[in-house]
């Protein structure tokens, strides 16, 4: 975040350094994080001697592995951003290796130490370690506890320095992430310690603080005076596809709500930060997830809307329900869906509501927070005949079709005052010509740059569990209010009762 030019720049260049991606089989070392550094390197965004080690128990060598990530690569790259580069990849593939070991093994992380010594030595890297854990959560704090004992973690260095990137989900409730950020400070200094989550990482996710705070007409109006509500959506039209078995135990208020709704309802809400630091932004997040109302588990259970997908129909195919997917019990009570109001008791969000809601299975992916102004007074165009006027909507399309509308009211060409809603439109795809970057890529080009700016900072876990832990213990005890939904629909009644109740109705529908 530190570089405020408006002239385009290239990224500042991370010192040399070797990554350890733990996790090294799973599907988002293949399908994310491997491609996201090689775009990287293929834009020359990494030192030349910069390499990667792959860390996991299954038994490969430095070759297998290197052909098993080209394919999913390929793969990968092919489906998003045209064919990957033979010579590029060639070039990139001599600096992976492949090192074989347990999670759990401390003898396995001394060897993992020597061989990071001896890539250290052969490519003049000056000792800078980036540990990434890709792995189920289960395994986060055998490794965290056996980097440290294998004296692989620099507590209180800089030169060179060492860094872990931890990612979601932290923790499954409040008691579990504040253990897991024990036993991650007492291993790392707090800066040391990146804990991602993807959606900081989108173009259009960042570009809330701009579209607030480098232009001076929203700003001012961005407050309960002239803001009747915000409604933010994050819809999915996929199930839960081959991850059942994580998805049953986590559902959509631990999968989606404690991070990706709570991170973006942290930009809508918070106050400008004194800079463009890491701690400047982080503390006026965090005063934002302290701000918000508590909903009691006793009122989780009747105020939020939680539901489960069954079989219906997405763009004219057929789709099975969640309980018929892999690994998913046929019992299962976990909700696929849920939506809620909150409120941020602050003196600028004082009245307003907070409409938040995802779910899978609906009928079109689509993230966007919408920001709905109030009435214009109720005479001269706000009355019949040419009234009521629709207020205006100022939309920000996180993905796809990246991008920022506003509505308002203009005039029908004519001898009558008849008046139309229009939009002025910007979309990223036509303004800066292409698809924004993945989000991937900006984070670990942060992390290896040691900018957390946009990375969860503990007392920020921490607050947002604080008010996802009530709703979710709340859900529990009260299982029996479930509801369903028919894949690809906008998930159950009771979701538009809810902002129906206050006169409102979802944007996205
Ligand atoms: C992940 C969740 O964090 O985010 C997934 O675990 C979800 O369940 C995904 O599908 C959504 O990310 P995106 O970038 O596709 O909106």
């Amino acid at each position: 975040m530190s570089e405020t030019t408006t002239e385009p720049t290239s990224p500042r260049l991370p010192e040399p350094f070797v990554m350890v991606v733990f996790g090294a089989s799973g599907d988002l070392t293949r399908r994310k994080i491997l491609p996201a550094i090689f775009q990287l390197w293929c834009r020359n965004h990494l030192p030349e001697s910069a390499a990667v080690i792959g860390y996991s128990r299954s038994d490969k060598t430095d070759e297998s592995f290197r052909t098993e990530l080209c394919d999913s690569m390929r793969d990968e790259l092919s489906c998003h951003r045209g064919l990957i580069d033979d010579e590029a990849w060639e070039a990139f593939a001599s600096r992976i290796f492949y090192q074989r070991g347990a999670y759990d093994s401390p003898d396995d992380f001394a060897a993992l130490g020597k061989r990071i010594e001896t890539l250290n030595a052969e490519r003049n890297v000056p000792g800078n370690c980036m540990h990434y854990l890709a792995t189920p959560p289960a395994a986060f704090a055998d490794i965290i506890e056996n980097i440290g004992a294998a004296s692989l973690a620099r507590r209180g260095q800089t030169d060179p320095w060492a860094r872990v990137v931890i990612e979601k989900p932290f923790g499954t409730d409040l008691r579990s992430a504040r253990d897991l950020n024990r036993i991650a400070r007492s291993v790392f200094d707090e800066d040391q310690i990146f804990r991602i989550d993807h959606y900081l990482g989108k173009e259009t996710v960042q570009n809330i603080m701009v579209l607030r705070f480098a232009n001076s007409i929203f700003e001012h109006a961005w407050c309960h005076d002239y803001i009747d509500h915000v409604q933010i959506t994050a819809a999915e039209s996929l199930g839960v596809g081959a991850r059942g078995g994580y998805y049953d135990r986590s559902g959509a208020l631990r999968d989606m709500v404690q991070n990706h709704l709570m991170h973006l309802l942290c930009l809508v809400a918070m106050e400008p930060p004194s800079a463009l630091t890491a701690v400047a932004v982080r503390d006026e997040k965090v005063k934002v997830l302290r701000a918000l109302r508590t909903i009691p588990p006793l009122c989780a259970a009747s105020g939020v809307v939680r539901a489960q997908y069954a079989a219906g129909s997405i763009d004219g195919r057929e789709a099975p329900g969640y309980r018929q997917a892999d690994s998913v019990p046929a019992d299962s009570r976990t909700e696929t869906f849920v939506a809620f109001k909150a409120h941020v008791d602050n003196w600028r969000w004082s009245g307003v509501p907070f409409y938040l809601r995802t779910g899978k299975c609906l009928p079109r992916r689509c993230t966007e927070i919408s920001i709905h102004f109030k009435d214009v007074p109720r005479v001269l165009f706000n009355r019949p005949p040419a009234g009521p006027l629709r207020p205006n909507v100022l939309t920000i399309r996180v993905q796809p079709d990246e991008g920022i509308a506003l509505e308002f009211q203009a005039k029908v060409p004519g001898p009558a005052m008849n008046i139309k809603p229009l939009e002025m439109d910007f979309g990223y795809h036509e303004s800066f010509g292409g698809a924004p970057p993945e989000a991937y890529q900006r984070l670990l080009l942060d992390a290896a740059r040691g900018d957390a700016t946009l990375f969860t900072r503990s007392d920020e876990v921490e607050a947002a569990w604080q008010f996802v832990s009530p709703i979710i213990e709340g859900c529990s005890q009260d299982t029996d209010n479930l509801l369903q939904y028919a894949a690809g629909s906008w998930g159950p009644k009771e979701a538009d009762e809810l902002i129906e109740a206050d006169g409102n109705q979802w944007h996205l529908r």
